[in-house]
């Protein structure tokens, strides 16, 4: 069994630092086989969501897990929370789910209720022992303010957020992390691998910075510096166990020892860190989902 690190979250509980997802490539698929092979791999914290649409094959994919397994689960129809909340703890076949997102923030946009309404009800699901762990996705510093600002009976423990050295050189996201850390959200983060994966061309010379880091240590590759930067830069918290977790997915199951042993070697020296943050911030791309969210708020 891999020897993943935990992260602590400031309200207590602990999260393995990497986990499965099932948007990406899984989108709207039987996830069942995929998500069997990453249980059986070692991994025990899948990340999985509303519009997926294929929390039904995570929950078949859950029995055949030997371990204990903990999910995300991520409500998308922002003006059905109590209601598509208790549906997908019946598709995952929790009593419990371990951690609840809000997928988006609803702003009170088109008839949507406003952030501090959708937490309300967030905070009643834990009360009414839906959820464990409560958070949000996509939400940006003013989006979490406008809940901190209800000094609510329980805070907002985790941000779902796309973090990627392009987006070092962004002051919405900086802000929003420094905010977290004043806050102790800690972060899940996706698309840590978008250098890479989506934006190539633009990312030359930061993709020529990863191999020469990577380059250093015995089986390391561009993508684990990725990931190691993308944890290294989100922590929610002084203490070495309060650093950002990391969902990532893949068909290539060849892929998932190195995943799953990600954090047994040695961090990234500040100095990395910085030289991946410069050569991110120079690449002149910034975010790359969720743009629609993310656009006009906090310049
Ligand atoms: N909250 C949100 O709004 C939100 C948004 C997006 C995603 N997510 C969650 O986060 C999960 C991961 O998202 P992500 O896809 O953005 O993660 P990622 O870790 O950035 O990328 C994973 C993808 O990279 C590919 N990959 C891995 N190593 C590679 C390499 N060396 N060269 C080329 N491709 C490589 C994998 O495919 P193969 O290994 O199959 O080649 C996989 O498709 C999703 O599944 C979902 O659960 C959440």
């Amino acid at each position: 069994m891999a020897n993943v690190p935990l992260v602590s979250l400031k309200a207590g509980a602990k999260l393995p630092k990497i986990g499965y997802g099932n948007g990406t490539a899984l989108f709207k698929s039987d996830s069942t086989t995929l998500v069997e092979g990453a249980l059986k791999a070692g991994f025990t914290l899948i990340d999985t969501a509303e519009m997926y649409e294929n929390s039904g094959y995570v929950g078949e994919a859950l029995k055949s897990s030997k371990h204990e397994t903990q999910v995300i689960a991520k409500i998308g129809t922002l003006s059905k929370i109590k209601q598509v909340a208790v549906e997908e703890r019946k598709l995952l076949g929790k009593d419990r789910l371990n951690v609840l997102l809000l997928h988006l923030p609803p702003r009170g946009l088109d008839g949507l209720p406003s952030n501090v309404e959708a937490w309300k009800q967030m905070q009643e699901l834990k009360d009414e022992g839906v959820a464990d762990i409560i958070g949000v996705s996509n939400w940006l510093k003013s989006d979490i303010e406008d809940v901190i600002k209800t000094n609510p009976k329980h805070p907002i423990q985790i941000n779902q957020i796309e973090h990627h050295p392009l987006l070092a050189g962004s002051q919405k996201q900086q802000k929003l992390l420094a905010y977290q850390r004043e806050q102790g959200i800690a972060s899940t983060i996706y698309g840590a691998l978008t250098p890479i994966t989506e934006k190539p061309e633009e990312s030359k010379n930061l993709l020529s910075v990863l191999e020469a880091i990577a380059k250093q240590e015995s089986g390391w590759s561009p993508a684990t510096v990725l990931f190691k930067w993308a944890s290294q830069t989100t922590k929610h918290g002084n203490s070495a166990d309060e650093e950002g977790i990391i969902i990532t997915t893949g068909k290539k199951t060849e892929r998932y020892p190195g995943y799953l042993s990600l954090f047994n070697s040695r961090p990234l020296t500040d100095e990395e860190v910085k030289k991946v943050s410069d050569a991110g911030s120079q690449a002149g791309v910034h975010k790359v989902r969720m743009l629609k969210y993310f656009d006009g708020r906090d310049e």
